[in-house]
């Protein structure tokens, strides 16, 4: 392992059980979206990286093989243990806004915000992370070069891939918004026309992008001809980067948030995310029940209720920390938990109206991805990382490849009113120059007695409820199949209403929970899940990925 340099800020030494702490997994293992991806990873593994190494393979090569979820033109968590310190690490690559940043600047002339100009075009596009984040990954942690991490990336951008059911659904589901974007357009679609499932697409700019990052690092990215290139057109098409905003930006290195659930330890993302405090307090109010001596009714409506409350803090406390100074401390104290208890009542559901309205329904979602990476030493990667909506802002600078990001979107473009995830917040969450947006973004490792797991999905706001349900079934003796397959239920405080997934709830739960007062509203799958677990006892390493999507797991 290369040396550490750069500011160590927040690292967490993670107390392992000793037993944990001595022991090695044995087995390399991936969890991705993406087939090419997941091979990405494992293939750099077999070359003789860690898993550092192989995060940033995968992470790399998603930007090829699923465009519409993230890419380096956009940004993420990477969560990162260090098996031989015991440390864990955040690594913040979420995008900033630019400097000529407003907090009005998707309002027009009367205060009302502009339909889409938060999710459209390149004025919705902060500046990107994730090449930043890979980069310091490979240097501070990998064991390889960061041309060997990128050559599975560049070697599919270059030769191509088929595409699959997935991104065969996206390019149609996205035609419109890509038309008006000619440089997209021009990759992504074959004549004018969507092209088949099958059809190899080869994404040459994008190599050559890749290339010159693998060759020269991120100064490549940030600074010199290509970031001439794309300021110049994100500013030709109603834009306001800079070519300041891109040679400043840094990743930061962020102490993660650690909890505990009932013997559990929980090591997850913290602000810029909201979604470790959401999970965190969700778990600080279920902590006082014994949930396994409930029915499995009592049991979901007091896990609806815990959302309900740590979903409605959401929006009025979290931003990005180096802005707003937040209450983390009262959010995550047990009497705080112990005290929002006190309104949870036995039989029935609490009306949201009873308390301050926060959000609104979101949208399921198929954009934004994460990846789970172990090594055979127990080095560890959860990540989660995006262009926030499918092919972010659209948005591509000729000759690039590069898709960047509406990442400007998880901003509150305006007090009170949604974002294209109905979230809303107040000014912690505003825009401001060099300002990281409010993200719910969330990969997270749990620790028991019995063994370790990584999990994270995409998902906008469900991916709190997400990873909390997964997180839950893990105590309760889950491995990586069943964190990712489980299904999925969601109530975010406002609407009213809880979103379940078609097997969330037996007929009786439905009638039970309809007694008591609560709207629900069967959706249709969502979330792309991805997972690994290592049992400490039995020595078994599982991996999994989410049986509602195309991607793929592999131990070895
Ligand atoms: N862009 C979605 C999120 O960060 O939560």
């Amino acid at each position: 392992m290369k040396t550490r340099l750069g500011v160590l800020l927040g690292l967490l030494i993670l107390p392992l059980t000793s037993s944990a702490a001595s022991l090695k997994p044995g087995h390399d293992a991936v969890a991705s979206a993406q087939p090419f991806a997941t091979k990405a990873g494992m293939q750099v593994l077999a070359e003789g990286g860690n898993a550092f190494d192989a995060a940033v393979a995968v992470s790399a090569a998603l930007a090829v093989v699923e465009p519409y979820s993230s890419g380096i033109g956009g940004g993420g968590f990477w969560l990162l243990h260090d098996a031989k310190t015991g440390k864990d690490v955040m690594v913040d690559g979420r995008e900033y806004a630019p400097a000529a940043a407003t907090a009005t600047m998707y309002q027009d002339k009367n205060g009302n915000v502009i339909p889409g100009a938060s999710l459209n075009g390149p004025l919705s596009a902060g500046i990107p992370g994730e090449v930043a984040a890979l980069a310091y990954i490979n240097r501070h942690y990998g064991k390889l070069s960061l041309a060997q991490d990128l050559a599975p990336a560049i070697k599919l951008a270059r030769d191509g891939f088929p595409l699959d059911r997935m991104f065969h659904a996206m390019l149609q589901s996205r035609e419109q918004k890509l038309k008006q974007w000619p440089a997209a357009w021009k990759v992504f679609y074959l004549d004018g026309q969507v092209p088949p499932s099958g059809y190899v697409l080869k994404q040459p700019n994008l190599a050559r992008t890749l290339e010159l990052i693998a060759r020269h690092g991120p100064a490549a990215f940030y600074t010199g001809k290509l970031a001439e290139e794309m300021v110049n057109a994100v500013r030709a098409n109603g834009g306001i980067w800079s070519l300041a905003d891109l040679r400043d930006y840094q990743v930061k290195l962020r102490a993660p948030l650690s909890g505990e659930y009932r013997g559990m330890r929980i090591v997850t993302v913290s602000p810029p995310s909201s979604g470790g405090i959401v999970m965190l307090e969700a778990l600080n109010i279920l902590s006082g029940y014994d949930l396994a001596a409930d029915s499995a009714l009592m049991q979901k409506h007091l896990i609806i209720e815990a959302m309900r409350f740590a979903y409605r803090d959401r929006a009025e406390y979290l931003g990005d920390p180096d802005f707003v100074k937040m209450p983390l401390a009262r959010l995550l104290s047990p009497y705080y938990a112990a005290g929002l208890r006190t309104a949870i009542l036995p039989d029935r559901a609490t009306p949201s109206s009873d308390l301050a309205p926060v959000t609104a329904e979101a949208p399921e979602s198929r954009h934004t991805t994460s990846i789970a990476v172990m090594d055979k030493d127990g080095d560890m990667v959860g990540a989660t990382f995006t262009v926030n909506f499918r092919f972010g802002s659209g948005f591509m600078p000729p000759h690039t490849g590069v898709i960047l990001n509406d990442e400007m979107d998880d901003f509150v473009s305006k007090p009170g009113v949604p974002n294209g995830f109905g979230l809303v917040g107040n000014s912690a969450n505003a825009i401001a120059p060099h300002k990281r947006p409010l993200s719910s973004m969330m990969p997270t490792f749990l620790y028991t007695k019995r063994g370790l797991a990584i999990l994270g999905t995409p998902g906008g706001s469900r991916i709190i409820s997400m990873v909390l349900l997964g997180t839950l079934d893990y105590f309760n003796g889950g491995d990586a199949q069943s964190i990712v397959s489980i299904p999925r239920y969601h109530m975010q405080y406002l609407p009213d209403t809880v979103f379940y997934e078609p097997g969330a709830f037996t007929k009786d739960e439905i009638t039970g929970l309809e007694k008591m007062g609560y709207t629900l509203r069967e959706t249709h799958p969502y979330g792309n899940m991805q997972s690994i677990t290592w049992d400490y006892r039995t020595g078994k390493v599982r991996a999994a990925a989410d049986p509602r999507d195309v991607g793929t797991a592999e131990v070895q």
